[in-house]
């Protein structure tokens, strides 16, 4: 068997068109424009590359894009006063601060300052608290462009054996919690699972968030499986996933490339968190397909 590729940049293309149909309503009927400030602290190469495409692609969809940077040795109560500024800007739907922060910085406390209701990234704990309990919340940008795929390829996923491995708070953990809420069985596995492979080998659906280049192998897969390989490691052979794309497209039903799968889904989704923040600033109706 030869796997069904799932094309995340077609799919991403597509819903930065859902989104920019909506943006266009929404200034079109409401005469609102959604906007999302992102703020980089420091110089980091790769963040000023990520920085850069959300900026550009933010602009492409008609949303207002505002940039802010701090020197790398701000004080932490600098990027507290600008987040504060932000919170109160009626103008600003989305608040994205890159991450990693300087060393100097308190990470979990500059994320507890920005408005959850603004909290396009879904780390603010309100929002982690309320996807735990199965409330409406701003979701993590990675797992919600995973679920998108997932949904789009087997309309439901009510009672799929789901295997999630990894158990990070920006990808493992929100994506077992989205999982279970569409009704899957969800396992956590990580780097300390006993038979980690047989484990893998019960799932209908892996999720493979744990940044160890091609570490699950096709003989892993249950046949006909859909494997969604969320690492991006960058190797002597070049950006590999954590999964071993040779021989897991012989078995499986369905997979994510990379690149080309998930990572394209990532400022997709952070389009749509926007816009979904800005509906719900302003109780209007959400955009369909969208959200969790
Ligand atoms: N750095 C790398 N990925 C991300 C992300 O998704 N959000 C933020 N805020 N920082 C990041």
């Amino acid at each position: 068997m030869t796997a069904t590729v799932i094309d995340g940049k077609a799919f991403a293309s597509r819903v930065r068109d859902k989104v920019a149909t909506h943006v266009a309503r929404l200034k079109d009927e409401h005469g609102i424009t959604p906007g999302l400030a992102v703020v980089l602290v420091g110089e980091d190469p790769a963040s000023q590359v990520y920085v850069k495409s959300k900026g550009k692609m933010t602009k492409q969809v008609g949303m207002l894009s505002l940039e802010y940077r701090l020197n790398a040795d701000a004080a932490q109560d600098d990027l507290l006063a600008l987040i504060a500024d932000l919170n109160a800007n009626p103008e600003v739907h989305g608040i994205l601060v890159q991450l990693p922060l300087p060393g100097h910085m308190d990470e979990s406390y500059v994320l507890a300052a920005i408005d959850p209701a603004k909290d396009v990234d879904g780390f603010h704990i309100s929002n982690v608290g309320l996807l735990g309990t199965g409330q409406k919340a701003m979701v993590p940008c990675t797992p919600l462009g995973c679920l998108m795929m997932l949904r789009d390829h087997h309309g439901s996923l009510s009672g799929l054996d789901a295997v999630v491995i990894g158990r990070s708070n920006i990808v493992g953990k929100p994506m077992a919690q989205l999982l279970l809420g569409d009704s899957c069985t969800v396992t956590i596995a990580h780097s300390r699972t006993k038979n980690l492979a047989d484990v893998v080998r019960r799932a209908d659906i892996v999720v493979a968030a744990v940044g160890r280049p091609k570490m699950v192998s096709g003989d892993w897969i249950k046949p006909g499986a859909t494997v969604i390989d969320v690492g991006i490691n960058r190797t002597d052979d070049g950006l590999v996933g954590d999964v071993d794309y040779a021989s897991a497209s012989q078995v499986a039903g369905a997979i994510t490339p990379v690149p080309g799968g998930v990572g394209p889904m990532t400022i997709a989704c952070l389009l749509a968190n926007t816009v979904t923040a800005c509906c719900r600033a302003n109780d209007l109706a959400e955009p369909e397909g969208l959200t969790a």
